[in-house]
């Protein structure tokens, strides 16, 4: 995979970080996206060239589209065309439909769905034209079975999974594979935000009685980014100790 450029949304959190370790590893130049004026982006990266990785980053608002244009417009000026995409950033804000407000909703719909076009939309066509390219897009269990307290977190997701099957038929000729990923419960700050007598309750239903790694998903995130994952299009990888069987 050496020569080949990866951005990774959400690049320096939880799940982030892992798939930006595997996707290096893999011999990748690494684009991990933030938000502009992420605090620790300094920090982070300082992080990953002491573990021997050198990750380039990349600010931008995911849930901007022009943010995103200028974004891409910089990585393919001062690093070269995007050849992987992992969409993964993402955010929760959880509570019950009788209490959310429109801004939660907005948030959510507007960073884990709408950030699917916004991104996707600027590397698609180069993907297609020089014929390779991996999409891969972080959807959840909960946007598979649908969450109490996530009606827009699920609904985000669920979006997720209709997008990847759509546009992996629209480049299915051209070389370019996409595919979403549904992590289970995975342990990460997002995770760890859930109060604690609640995530008890969501362990104990989970059938391997444990959360996941983060590097489980980063071994998906390499093999789905490689050759070898090139005759798998419009899946959906589960992928969550057994919690939803699918
Ligand atoms: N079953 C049925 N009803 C429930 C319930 C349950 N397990 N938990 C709460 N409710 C009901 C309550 O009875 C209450 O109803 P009434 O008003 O009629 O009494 C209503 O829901 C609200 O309850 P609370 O005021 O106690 O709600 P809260 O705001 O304190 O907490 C919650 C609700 C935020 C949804 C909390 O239960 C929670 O955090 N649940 C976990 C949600 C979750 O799984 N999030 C995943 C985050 S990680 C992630 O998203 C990554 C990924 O991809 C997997």
């Amino acid at each position: 995979m050496a020569g080949k450029v990866a951005l990774v949304t959400g690049g320096m959190g939880g799940l982030g970080t892992a798939m930006c370790r595997a996707l290096a590893q893999d011999g990748m130049t690494v684009v991990a996206n933030c938000l502009p004026g992420f605090p620790p982006m300094n920090e982070w990266l300082a992080r990953m060239r002491a573990e021997g990785f050198n990750i380039h980053a990349a600010e931008g608002d995911v849930s901007d589209f022009d943010s995103c244009a200028a974004m891409v417009q910089k990585i393919e000026a001062e690093i070269g065309p995007v050849d992987v995409l992992v969409n993964n950033a993402g955010i929760t804000r959880d509570t019950v439909l009788r209490k959310m407000e429109k801004t939660q909703w907005d948030a959510v719909l507007s960073t884990n769905l709408d950030s699917l076009f916004n991104v996707t939309r600027q590397v698609i066509e180069g993907m297609a034209t020089r014929g390779w390219g991996r999409i891969i897009n972080m959807a959840s269990v909960n946007g598979v079975k649908g969450q109490l307290g996530q009606a827009n977190y699920s609904a985000a997701k669920a979006g997720v999974l209709g997008f990847t099957k759509a546009v992996a038929q629209e480049v299915i000729k051209k070389g370019v594979t996409v595919n979403a990923i549904a992590p289970g419960y995975i342990a990460t700050e997002m995770v760890m935000a859930i109060k604690p007598e609640v995530r008890e309750q969501i362990v104990a239903t989970i059938p391997m009685g444990r959360f996941g790694q983060p590097e489980e998903i980063g071994h998906l995130v390499s093999f789905l980014a490689s050759d070898k994952a090139a005759y798998m299009t419009g899946a959906t990888f589960n992928i969550n100790g057994g919690l939803h069987m699918c």
